[in-house]
């Protein structure tokens, strides 16, 4: 029989090593490696019987589910990042930094669900009793019937929660300070982290209750125990934000009951935070229409069309390699886009600093802002302002074609909406309204795109001669 080799496994990342060292290759942490049995258990090693299997009930796909699966806030941004409300049974994982606003998120959904008749159970583990009461307080949630418990324990908490009728949804902040008997390591560790949200989970299932788990984002931007709980729980959303700016946006990451690519936005205001019905508004907020350098673009974020201003800079460079800068965007996507207009444009950047920023701290992680992006760098280079009612969107690739993307009536609907009466979309885009726009550019490539800017520019500059 082959000897069972032992293995070692950090557990901080989960990287197995075949050694024991101090410091983990896969994440840099020190001391997190421990030894490991290669089958934990499972088949047993020698001396292990294992022990007889019982025989569970096997069951159709078909059949009959607990009416009203879900329990819904009525804060329609939250309802909508959950897929329509939590889901009884589930466990619901929200991950931010610290001080983005996630208790302050979790009162006021548990203030809204309780008016609404549920049995709420918020056990805070980071805030004593008075200081939640005080936030409470503030957040106009101090008349509601949410249970209030501050504990870290897991035994008692669970004990806590069996007590009296089943609740509907119990919020635990955070599963950072949750620390059960049954694991011997410190509070904080991924052993103990794990061991809480088990239990919690294990609660869920078993009753029926929704239960929400608050995790702090530690500073390598994964949940801390980096990514321990993320497999564990049934959905995961971030709360993200720029400390700079007031609004927040709730994201999904994961979802097993409900689309993953939704956003809630909210705004931080002194009495908690407010909803953010129209995104586009907001992060058009102070827009300047007539300089140059900026390009709106028509985006997507899920269902939900979102209008964001794309600014670009432009400058002669003073150093001997030029800068780049991106804010709000991936800067090897910039880099590329760069290298197109470059190689098939004959736009020289190379002796340029370029510095790019996504309006009001948002991000953009489609690749169909690409024909914005472009616009907005060519506008500044050539120095003329784009036109004012117009919008941008398109997918760039590598050999300079302008490839359609996904929702394009959509896009068009919400510019519309917003007095963007034009857009520069992809020439093959589908669902186009019959005969296009009026005053609409429909480009193949992005030659196309700069030759139009350049011809503006040229108009412009004649305008000038004459006056
Ligand atoms: P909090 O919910 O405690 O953050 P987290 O639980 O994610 O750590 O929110 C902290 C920040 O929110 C804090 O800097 C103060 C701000 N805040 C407001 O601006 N208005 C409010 O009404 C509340 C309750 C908090
Ligand atoms: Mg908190």
């Amino acid at each position: 029989m082959a000897k069972a080799k032992t293995q070692f496994v950090c557990q901080n990342c989960g990287t197995v090593h075949t050694r024991w060292a101090g410091k983990c290759d896969g994440c840099g942490e020190w001391n997190t490696i421990v030894e490991d049995d290669p089958m934990g258990g499972i088949g047993g090693g020698p001396g292990k019987t294992p022990k007889k299997g019982r025989a569970v009930a096997l069951t159709t796909l078909s059949g009959e589910t607990e009416e009203a699966p879900r329990v819904q806030t009525g804060i329609s941004e939250l309802d909508r990042v959950t897929g329509g409300g939590f889901v009884r049974g589930s466990a619901v994982l929200v991950g931010g930094d610290p001080g983005i606003g996630k208790s302050t998120l979790l009162m006021q959904a548990a203030a809204a669900l309780s008016r609404r008749g549920h049995r709420i159970i918020y056990v805070s583990g980071e805030e004593a009793v008075a200081q939640v009461r005080l936030r409470a307080q503030r957040l106009g949630a101090a008349n509601t019937d949410v249970l209030l418990a501050a504990e870290t324990n897991v035994e008692d908490i669970l004990a806590t929660l069996a007590e009296g009728k089943r609740p509907d949804l119990v919020i635990i902040d955070s599963i950072q300070t949750l620390w059960s008997d049954t694991a011997d390591s410190a509070p904080g560790t991924v052993t103990q982290v794990r061991t809480g949200v088990q239990a919690m989970i294990r609660f869920a299932k078993q009753t029926g209750a929704a239960m929400v788990l608050v995790g702090h984002v530690t500073k390598e931007g994964q949940i801390a125990g980096p990514r321990v709980v993320e497999h564990m729980v049934d959905a995961v959303l971030y709360f993200e934000g720029d400390r700079g700016h007031h609004y927040r946006i709730l994201r999904t990451v994961k979802n097993r009951f409900g689309p993953t690519d939704e956003i809630g936005v909210f705004e931080m205001s002194d009495k908690g935070l407010r909803e953010v019905s129209n995104p586009s508004e907001l992060f058009l907020g102070e827009r300047n229409a007539k300089a140059p350098g900026a390009a709106v673009f028509a985006g997507m974020e899920g269902t939900r069309p979102v209008l964001v201003e794309v600014q670009a800079l432009v400058a002669p460079t003073s150093l001997g390699t030029p800068r780049r800068a991106v804010v709000g965007w991936d800067s090897a996507r910039l880099s590329m886009i760069l290298a197109v207009l470059e190689a098939h444009c004959g736009v020289k950047l190379g002796q340029h600093d370029v510095y790019l920023n996504v309006a009001g701290g948002y991000r953009i992680t489609e690749p169909a802002a690409d024909v914005a992006v472009a616009a907005a760098l060519v506008s500044s280079l050539a120095n003329v302002p784009l036109p004012s009612e117009r919008v941008y969107f398109g997918e760039v690739s590598l050999s300079g074609a302008v490839r359609p993307v996904s929702q394009t009536a959509q896009r068009l609907k919400e510019a519309e909406k917003l007095g963007f009466s034009s857009a520069m979309l992809p020439a093959s885009s589908a669902e186009i309204p019959k005969g296009g726009k009026k005053g609409s550019s429909e480009i193949e490539g992005l030659p196309d795109l700069v030759v139009e800017i350049a011809g503006s520019a040229r108009k412009l500059g004649k305008g000038q001669e004459e006056d």
